[in-house]
């Protein structure tokens, strides 16, 4: 018994210094299969009886005791480790963050946000429509017939023949979501479409896919002067020049009458183009009065309603207001060309201001 109390105070003595190796060690060396107290546990059987009963006692006493000190000591190394690292990382939470490379919305987009925003200013929604057309919505319900010579101006994308005959096409313009909202809803209708468009066509001011934003109101007293007071306010709003020059030029598109092409002011020098002052004149705008037969091509009686529509090239207006000079770069996904001419996200200051006045 005394053997067991000298080897106790011995034991406890060695956890209490020791690091976690040397803890790991010390467990094998007593309680291990080999070890001391398990040895001393196997002799038991040797013992008389009532001698056994004590020794086995005071046996897993020691085992219950070393067990504890074990344990206890590896907690305590444990968390002081802990705490040692936490006090050697201390973060500054006073250092500035580092930056994040941040986004640019492209301009063609900032563009479509900006047009869109004034026009919905004045009580437009948006509306849009599928790339991918039939011949009646791109063409025939917008009177231009399949012998009309304006489907030779358009440059269409076909595709190959589908099983009912009908060869579907890639919209040419915007227009012919005027029609697929006018077979839907009831006048009165104000909608503008942003969207995509198609047509073969390829050099320094064509891109195959380009991109427009189409306008149609309809009412019943809606007029010329409606047009007009809607497209100037818009042009001023956009390029953010409060007495702008806009000219009406009498145009045709089949499917207004009277059309109108819309120019606005510039002067053109050796610095490059000014916006608003000067005596040349930029086109930026096809418009006109939705002519009564689109009206009933899709059962608006035209002896009530009527309207104008719009359409614009968002590339160009882009260009023009942007300051870029080649259309082509649009859609090279340069990123040095973004990170140039491109927006920060939610930045619209342009709009902003033009909302201001
Ligand atoms: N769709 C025409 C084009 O792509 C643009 C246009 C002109 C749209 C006059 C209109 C409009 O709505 O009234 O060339």
């Amino acid at each position: 018994m005394d053997d067991l109390e000298q080897l106790r105070s011995d034991l406890l003595t060695r956890i209490e210094s020791a690091d976690l190796d040397a803890l790991e060690g010390l467990r094998v060396e007593t309680l291990g299969r080999r070890g001391r107290v398990t040895a001393l546990m196997k002799e038991l059987g040797a013992l008389a009886p009532e001698q056994r009963r004590d020794a086995g006692r005071a046996l897993n006493a020691l085992k219950t005791a070393v067990t504890d000190a074990i344990d206890a000591r590896r907690a305590a190394l444990e968390t002081g480790a802990l705490d040692a690292r936490l006090s050697g990382e201390t973060i500054d939470v006073s250092l500035p963050p580092r930056p994040e490379p941040d986004g640019r919305v492209h301009p063609i987009s900032q563009a479509i946000e900006e047009i869109v925003a004034i026009f919905c200013q004045m009580g437009f929604t948006v509306a849009e429509g599928p790339d991918i057309e039939d011949d009646f919505h791109n063409f025939t319900a917008l009177n231009i017939p399949p012998e009309h010579p304006a489907r030779q101006d358009h440059d269409t994308f076909y595709f190959e023949e589908g099983e009912d005959g009908e060869r579907l096409l890639l919209r040419t313009h915007t227009s012919p979501v005027q029609i697929r909202t006018m077979l839907v809803q009831e006048p009165p209708i104000r909608i503008v479409v942003p969207g995509r468009t198609y047509r073969a066509d390829h050099d320094a001011t064509h891109s195959p896919m380009f991109h427009q934003v189409e306008g149609l109101v309809i009412d019943e007293e809606t007029h010329m002067g409606h047009l007009k007071g809607c497209l100037i306010e818009f042009c001023r709003a956009f390029f953010g020049v409060d007495d702008l020059p806009v000219r009406f030029r009498p145009s045709f598109f089949p499917f207004t009458e009277p059309s109108a092409e819309v120019d606005i002011g510039c002067s053109r020098s050796a610095d490059g183009l000014t916006i608003g002052a000067g005596d040349g004149w930029l086109e930026i705008l096809g418009s006109g009065m939705v002519h009564p037969k689109v009206l009933e091509n899709c059962n608006i009686d035209p002896s009530r309603y009527q309207g104008f529509a719009f359409g614009m090239g968002v590339e160009r207006v882009a260009m023009l207001k942007y300051g870029i000079p080649d259309l082509r770069t649009f859609f090279d996904s340069d990123l040095r060309w973004l990170r140039h001419y491109g927006f920060p996200a939610l930045d619209m200051p342009n709009v902003a201001a033009g909302f201001a006045r």
